[in-house]
């Protein structure tokens, strides 16, 4: 089954309450929160306390993106803030083992991320060990950006090195996404599609619909 991650990046915060009932209402059961410190990437978002306030108005399952350095010092931060899924790039932490293992240990599921210009292969000795791999089809930093087809080459790496390895594992892909593109990085090998400006531009409850039935 094929997952919807909107990417509240795009939200209007001001509206935050209503629009939040409308995916809920569209039968949206992930929110995609994407975290950023201005030193990882050249823009700075919300932390915690934001995520924990969005955590009152929905039980939507929250799939956190820490695009922050050496992100194991949050980790109970964002655990008591009611993430479900914390997912670190590989390039922001210094031990990448270790900081699986502590979001484990925390009992929160885990994802790896990599950057367009990171090779998929820095993957390989992690993915037996992850529930989640986010392959970035952008820079990471700002929503509205255009999809990076270096993804597509990724999505199959992953999803192969996942069959060859027996491993059940959520392929997230992350940047640019739309109604045109989002059939070729199903096809790839994507199962947790992360859309921002192309749910939140327009009609919110129909643009959930178009992609639900796109991912069906
Ligand atoms: C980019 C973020 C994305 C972004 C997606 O750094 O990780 O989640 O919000 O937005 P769109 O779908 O507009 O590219
Ligand atoms: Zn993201």
């Amino acid at each position: 089954m094929n997952i919807l991650s909107p990417s509240l990046l795009s939200i209007d915060f001001n509206n935050i309450g209503r629009d939040a009932a409308i995916l809920d209402k569209a039968g949206v059961s992930w929110y995609h929160l994407d975290v950023m410190d201005g030193a990882f990437v050249p823009n700075i978002s919300f932390g915690p306390p934001v995520i924990k306030s969005i955590r009152k108005i929905t039980k939507a399952f929250f799939d956190v993106h820490l695009m922050i350095n050496e992100p194991k010092r949050y980790i109970d931060a964002f655990k008591d803030a009611g993430a479900d899924l914390l997912t670190v790039h590989c390039e922001a932490c210094g031990d990448v083992n270790e900081t699986i293992n502590l979001i484990k240990k925390a009992g929160l599921k885990v994802g790896l991320a990599v950057n367009p210009e990171t090779d998929a292969e820095v993957l390989e000795p992690y993915i037996d060990k992850v529930d989640m791999i986010l392959i970035m089809s952008v820079h990471p930093g700002f929503g509205g950006q255009k999809f990076m087809p270096v993804a597509i080459e990724k999505l199959k790496w992953v999803k192969k090195k996942a069959a060859d390895k027996n491993k059940e594992l959520l392929i997230e892909v992350d940047g640019g996404i739309n109604f045109e593109n989002v059939s070729s990085v199903l096809d790839a090998g994507a199962n947790v599609i992360v859309a921002g400006s192309a749910c939140f531009n327009g009609d919110i409850a129909d643009n959930v619909r178009r992609f639900n039935d796109l991912l069906s």
